[in-house]
C-alpha cells in the first residue's frame, strides 16, 4: 500500500470515531472510497489517473452521483449533511476526485434542482444522478475574475432560443463535462445575466487550454469556449435576468462542499503527521505535541462548522453568511494543517508523492475557488453590515 493510501485511513486510535455522526449513506460512502477512490488515488494525484467522467461513473455505480437528487429522478434523495460527509470522505483519500464530484453534485446539479422546470429535471437529472453524465459550472471569465457580474459572454435572443458566444476561464471539468450550467449576458448589469443548460456535444462548445496546476492534478481546470452556440429556449434555467441569482444561490451551498473538501484534505494531512509523530516517538525522539494538538483542533472545528452549515441548508435557511464563514475557516485551516504536517513529516515530506506534500499542494486551491477567501470576507462583512 502506498503512502498516499495510508494517508486516507483514519488517524484516530481505535474506538475514537472522527465523524461526529454518520448519515444513512455512510456504508455506501465508505465502500465507494475503499473500492473506487483509494485504488486510483496515487494515479489521480500524479495527474495520471482516469478521466473525470470515470470518477463520476464510479460514483453512479455506487448510487452516489446524485446524492442531493430526489429518488424520482434516480438520485439517492440524500441531505446536504450526507453530501458533505461524502465529499469529506473522498477528499481524505483524494482531493481531485473530491472536487470533480463536488462540482458535479453541487454547482453542476443543484441549480437544476433549485431552478429547473419539470422538463429540464426529467431530461438531465437522471443522466447526472446515474453518473452517465458529468456536470460543470461556467461562471468565471478571465476579465472579471472574482467580480462575477462583470462577465461578458453574450446570449443573443433568436427565434428558437439564444446564441451564446464567449469564453469561460478556470472551469472545473472543462472539456470533460457533458453538461454545463452557463451564465451569459442577455442585458445590462446584474439583472442582465441569465443561466443556461448547455450540452457539451452541441456545435460550438469546445474545451480550451487546460491549466497545469500546482496540485489537484487529477481534476481538469481550463477554458470553456462557446462559439456561437445555439441554445434552445427550453434550456434557459430560471427566468431571463435571473442568472446571477442562480449562480449565487448555487455557490451558497457549493461553498459548504468546498469546506467539506478542505476538511478531508486536513484529515489526510493530520493522519500523515500523527503517523510520523508516532514513528518518531517509538524511536525515543521528541514529538511536537502542541502542533499535533492544533492540527486536530483545526480539523475537528472545520468538520463541525461544515456539518452545521450543511444542516442549515437542509433546514431551508439562507446560508450566504454561514457558508462563507465555513469556507473561509475550513480552507484556511486545511492549508495551515497541511503546511504543519509537511514540517512534522520532514524530511520525508520533501518527496513529491509524500501524503503531506500532496495535501499541501491540493489545499491551496480551496482558498481560491468557489470565491477566493478575500471574497468570502467581503460577503461576511456585507451580510453583517446590511
Ligand atoms: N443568493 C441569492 N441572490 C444573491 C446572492 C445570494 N447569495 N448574492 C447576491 N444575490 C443577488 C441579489 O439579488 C443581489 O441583488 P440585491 O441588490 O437585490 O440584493 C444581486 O445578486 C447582486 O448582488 P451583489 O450586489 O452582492 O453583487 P456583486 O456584483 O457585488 O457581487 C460577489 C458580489 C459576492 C463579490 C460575487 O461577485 C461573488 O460571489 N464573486 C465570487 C465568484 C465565485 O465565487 N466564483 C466561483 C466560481 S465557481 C468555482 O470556483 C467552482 C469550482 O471550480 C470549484
Amino acid at each position: 500500500m502506498s503512502e498516499l493510501h495510508q494517508g486516507a485511513t483514519t488517524a484516530y486510535p481505535e474506538g475514537r470515531v472522527p465523524h461526529p455522526a454518520r448519515g444513512v449513506l455512510s456504508g455506501e460512502i465508505d465502500a465507494f472510497v475503499r473500492d473506487a477512490i483509494l485504488p486510483i488515488a496515487p494515479a489521480l494525484s500524479a495527474g495520471k489517473g482516469p478521466h473525470p467522467k470515470d470518477v463520476v461513473a464510479a460514483a453512479g455505480e455506487a448510487g452516489l452521483a446524485g446524492i442531493l437528487t430526489p429518488r424520482e429522478y434516480g438520485g439517492a434523495g440524500g441531505s446536504h449533511v450526507d453530501f458533505v460527509e461524502f465529499i469529506e470522505a473522498v477528499a481524505q483519500a483524494d482531493a481531485s476526485a473530491a472536487v470533480i464530484l463536488d462540482v458535479h453534485l453541487s454547482v453542476g446539479t443543484e441549480p437544476i434542482l433549485l431552478f429547473g422546470n419539470d422538463d429540464q429535471k426529467s431530461r438531465y437529472l437522471p443522466r447526472l444522478a446515474s453518473g452517465e453524465w458529468l456536470a460543470g459550472f461556467a461562471l468565471t471569465e478571465a476579465a472579471g475574475g472574482s467580480d462575477a457580474a462583470a462577465l461578458i459572454t453574450r446570449a443573443v435572443k433568436v427565434d428558437s432560443g439564444y446564441r451564446l458566444s464567449g469564453s469561460k476561464a478556470f472551469i472545473t471539468s472543462a472539456g470533460a463535462a457533458d453538461l454545463y450550467v452557463v451564465m451569459a449576458r442577455t442585458g445590462d448589469g446584474t439583472d442582465g445575466i441569465s443561466a443556461f443548460l448547455v450540452e457539451a456535444a452541441w456545435r460550438g462548445v469546445k474545451g480550451g487550454t487546460l491549466l497545469r496546476k500546482m496540485g489537484l492534478h487529477g481534476s481538469w481546470t481550463g477554458e470553456l469556449v462557446l462559439d456561437d452556440v445555439h441554445v434552445p429556449a427550453a434550456n434557459r434555467l430560471g427566468d431571463e435576468g435571473e442568472g446571477f441569482r442562480v449562480a449565487m444561490a448555487a455557490l451558497d451551498s457549493g461553498r459548504v462542499g468546498i469546506s467539506a473538501q478542505a476538511t478531508g484534505i486536513a484529515q489526510g494531512a493530520l493522519h500523515a503527521a500523527v503517523a510520523a509523530a508516532r514513528r518518531r516517538r517509538a524511536t525515543g525522539r521528541e514529538v511536537d505535541e502542541v502542533s499535533i494538538a492544533d492540527l486536530e483542533v483545526n480539523t475537528v472545528a472545520s468538520r463541525l462548522l461544515t456539518r452545521h452549515v450543511a444542516s442549515m441548508v437542509d433546514a431551508g435557511e439562507r446560508v450566504t453568511l454561514d457558508a462563507s464563514i465555513a469556507k473561509l475557516y475550513a480552507t484556511d485551516a486545511c492549508v495551515a494543517v497541511a503546511h504543519a504536517a509537511v514540517e512534522i513529516c520532514s524530511p520525508d515530506s520533501a518527496a513529491e508523492t509524500h501524503p503531506a506534500a500532496v495535501r499541501l499542494r491540493d489545499a491551496k486551491a480551496c482558498q481560491i475557488y468557489e470565491g477566493t477567501n478575500q471574497i468570502q470576507r467581503v460577503v461576511i462583512a456585507r451580510e453583517l453590515l446590511r
